[in-house]
């Protein structure tokens, strides 16, 4: 392995030429109209972002965490409320529930999906329970089926933060609950030029309070009707957006296709259980935003790949029981085993469509050499 060739874990500076322009060509407008915010552009974005999610509203606003947060203040989450959500996710997951004077109740996840684990979710439910939010981590969506059929009245809210575009039995991500949240951070399938995020939902009534709260409540021009934030995207942000949709079905065949190809070139290594590959549950569509293996002893062979010169992470090393801010929820190391055997040996591998297929072989060879 030639560490003078490194592979990182994602490289956003690869940038397709006919994108370029299209993105330059865009954002120009957004100067030339002097619209900063909520633009026409904003409007064009959300329509053309409703139509691929298969919903009848998307709301563009500041960032995934903003999403997920005005999602929840739309549904009236206040203190003493408990929402539903998995351990083991970005921290955004857990801590807009608290941010809002909730609780956030967790429930153990699948060791194969790392997703939450739908069979436990009644167990967790309580006359406090006020939402149910599924995270969809990595790019798959948790089992919304069994959550759908369990959660009875109480609205869902899926963090679909990491999976634009994933699908369970052909139903979209950010389509299937109440409500949908999405992350446009620069990092993920569909990334922005900064932070920016979108609400989905097919209720009418949300999305209007959601357009009103995403400007701190206000009816007309310093008339208040609730105590709403500045929850606005920006139009640069939808400019670029908008010019990378289309792109988007395309980047996602690629990263199914490293992932098959990771897949392939692993295989023995998995049937001689060195290590544990991604496995996507029967009729969904896995969008790969990570490639995330298990390995037991992950930190040592994390080592060695960085001294071959591959690029790795660890999404995520401490689940939200365990979180110093969470320790008045009165957890304890134990209460979600998987949650925390997770923690200790997932591996994101390199993925983004630009990466090469010898770049796929050499990073392969390389967790083949340090397995060994
Ligand atoms: C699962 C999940 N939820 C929420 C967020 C928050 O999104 P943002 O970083 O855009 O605020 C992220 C982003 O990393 C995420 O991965």
């Amino acid at each position: 392995m030639n560490p003078d060739h490194p592979v990182p874990l994602l490289d956003l500076t690869r940038y397709d030429e006919e994108l370029k322009r299209a993105i330059a060509c865009g954002v120009e407008g957004v100067f030339s109209s002097g619209r900063f915010i909520l633009g026409a552009v904003n409007t064009q974005f959300e329509k053309a972002f409703a139509d691929r999610i298969g919903v009848r509203h998307a709301l563009g606003v500041s960032s995934g965490t903003d999403a997920l947060l005005v999602a929840l203040m739309a549904l009236g989450v206040g203190p003493g409320d408990e929402v539903i959500t998995s351990p083991f996710s970005f921290f955004a997951s857990a801590g807009v529930v608290s941010r809002l004077g909730g609780r956030p109740v967790f429930v153990d996840i699948e060791p194969d999906t790392f997703n939450v684990n739908a069979d436990r979710l009644s167990a967790a439910i309580t006359p406090r329970t006020k939402v149910i939010m599924p995270v969809h981590l990595y790019g798959q969506c948790a089992d919304m089926d069994t959550i759908q059929e369990i959660s009875g009245e109480i609205p869902i809210v899926e963090d679909a933060c990491q999976a634009v575009g994933a699908t369970q039995q052909r139903r979209t991500a950010g389509a299937m609950g109440k409500m949908g949240a999405f992350s446009f951070y620069p990092t993920k399938n569909l990334g922005g030029a900064g932070d920016a995020g979108a609400v989905t939902t097919d209720d009418d009534d949300l999305a209007a309070l959601v357009s009103n709260l995403r400007l701190h409540g206000e009816a007309e021009r310093y008339h208040h009707l609730r105590v709403g934030g500045n929850f606005r995207m920006d139009s640069v942000q939808a400019a670029v957006l908008l010019a990378k949709l289309p792109y988007l079905d395309a980047w996602t065949s690629r990263r199914i296709a490293i992932a098959d190809r990771y897949g392939e070139l692993l295989w023995d290594a998995e049937m001689s259980g060195r290590i544990a590959l991604p496995t996507v549950a029967a009729g969904r569509r896995h969008v790969f935003h990570q490639y995330v293996v298990r390995v037991s002893d992950r930190d040592r062979v994390r080592q060695k790949l960085a001294e071959a010169g591959i690029s790795t992470a660890v999404f995520y090393p401490v689940p939200f029981h365990l979180q110093e801010c969470f320790a008045d929820l009165g957890y304890r190391e134990g209460d979600f085993p998987e949650a925390e055997r997770a923690a200790k040996e997932v591996l994101a591998l390199p993925m983004f469509p630009q990466l090469t297929d010898d770049e796929v072989g050499r990073v392969a060879e390389a967790v083949l050499a340090a397995l060994s």
